[in-house]
């Protein structure tokens, strides 16, 4: 898929300043700091199109980016940043809760996950509760530049060990770096297919 335009469109405090339109939605969410933004410049191939900083929570609002005038990428606000490691509804985020729950734009969730660390409970609470919402997400570990394939493979493997744990399916995982834009056919791909077909197919 080739990237035409990307322009910022705005930033909705909540899910009721979220665009009245019909453009499908493709959101970005994970711990504060994970990449999220990053991964956002680096899919749509612009420098500075989402905001990066090395500050953990530099994403408050809810940031709308329409990709070929058509469909749009959503970078979250980060979960994690707050005191408390507890994922409850309100810990990580009204605003992101109610979007991930109630936007009947968004296609798919991209979870992303700092492939560097062991497993976090943040992370695993969150994908767990993103499990009982009924929107597709794929797990997206990030930061694959960083260290050697075999010690992200282990973090990968324990996530996703965890997980099977209780999960009978697993979401699908894609590897990613923003700075060697490893992984960036496979998001694309992604939301490729879910263009193709309808909402609900
Ligand atoms: P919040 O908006 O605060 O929730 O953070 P975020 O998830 O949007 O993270 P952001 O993209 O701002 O990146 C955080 C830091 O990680 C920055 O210093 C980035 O340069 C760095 N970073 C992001 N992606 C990568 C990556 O793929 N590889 C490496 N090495 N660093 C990265
Ligand atoms: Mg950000």
């Amino acid at each position: 898929m080739k990237i035409i335009s990307a322009e910022f469109d705005r930033s909705a405090p909540d899910l009721k300043g979220c665009p009245n339109w019909n453009r499908p939605e493709f959101a970005f969410i994970g711990r504060s700091n994970v990449g999220k933004s990053s991964l956002i410049n680096m899919l749509a191939e612009r420098k500075a199109l989402a905001k990066v900083s090395v500050t953990p929570g530099k994403t408050k609002l809810i940031n709308y980016f329409i990709i070929n005038g058509s469909w749009c990428l959503v970078d979250l606000p980060g979960y994690g940043y707050a005191k408390t490691n507890q994922v409850q509804r309100a810990d990580f985020n009204e605003a992101v809760a109610d979007y991930l729950e109630k936007r009947e734009n968004l296609r798919c969730a991209f979870v992303l996950i700092d492939s560097n660390l062991p497993p976090q409970p943040i992370d695993l609470e969150f994908v767990r509760w993103l499990g009982g919402v009924a929107v597709p997400f794929v797990l997206v570990f990030t930061k694959a530049d960083k260290q050697s394939s075999s010690s992200l493979e282990k973090n990968v493997a324990a996530f996703k060990k965890i997980l099977s744990e209780t999960w009978e399916e697993l979401p699908g995982q894609i590897m990613c770096s923003s700075k060697t834009k490893s992984g960036r056919s496979e998001i694309l791909g992604v939301i490729d297919e879910s263009l193709k077909t309808k909402r609900g197919e």
